[in-house]
């Protein structure tokens, strides 16, 4: 299962980062707002810095929701960086959009997606990635993790090579629900991923292995 880390965050990539599990990160306008990052040239440069700190993919949302739109900012994104992937919202023409990066050798990232027939259509129009917002639908009283397992039989049942990506990710369970169910990728908060290294039992049976050993010597 690879790790992408869902912020804008410079400082959290690189703890992730240096933990050494990272495989990419993920962002989208509102991570980028929550930074402060603003106006074009700063989010293309934030862009940058991320793909200078991380060494796996790092998604770029486009903004543009008309065909045209989509195809000039994500050839322009994806000339920014090899690390690039761009991100393409699930709607009319956003599945056009995917098709023609994928024609094209762009590796992209479908976002916003709620629904197994979403995620049937990204993977026919060649999305790299699919990524379900399971957290998003948690808060609406559906199961989001279901989702998951319904997309992986989709995907499973045809070959499709889409990754999926579970997103909307909120806290460690999650972690542990996707890899289960067989999401390729899982993009959440730092804490949720540092989350995996907690239980009570090891820092109870450390301390006694430290104690014990001072006895003896
Ligand atoms: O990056 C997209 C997704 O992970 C958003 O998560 O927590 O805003 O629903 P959240």
């Amino acid at each position: 299962m690879k790790f992408f880390i869902d912020t804008a965050n410079l400082d959290q990539i690189r703890d992730a980062q240096e933990l050494g599990v990272l495989d990419g990160v993920t962002t989208n306008p509102s991570l980028m707002a929550k930074e402060g990052i603003t106006g074009r040239n700063n989010i293309l440069k934030h862009y940058v810095d991320i793909c200078n700190i991380v060494d796996g993919d790092v998604s770029a949302e486009v903004i543009a929701t008309d065909l045209k739109g989509m195809i000039k900012e994500g050839e322009e994104l994806a000339e920014l960086h090899d690390q690039i992937v761009v991100k393409v919202p699930m709607i009319r023409d956003g599945v056009k959009a995917l098709k023609y990066f994928s024609d094209k050798g762009i590796r992209t990232n479908c976002t916003l997606v709620f629904s197994p027939g979403q995620a049937l259509l990204a993977a026919k129009a060649g999305a790299t990635y699919v990524s379900p917002f399971i957290g998003r639908l948690d808060d609406i009283s559906t199961d989001g993790l279901n989702l998951i397992a319904e997309i992986r039989l989709i995907y499973d049942n045809y070959g499709y090579q889409t990754q999926i990506l579970a997103a909307s990710i909120r806290h460690t369970m999650h972690i542990i629900d996707c890899a289960k169910l067989g999401a390729d990728v899982m993009t959440g908060p730092l804490s949720a991923i540092e989350g995996l290294l907690k239980h009570p039992l090891t820092d109870i049976g450390l301390a006694k292995f430290l104690e014990d050993y001072k006895k003896g010597n």
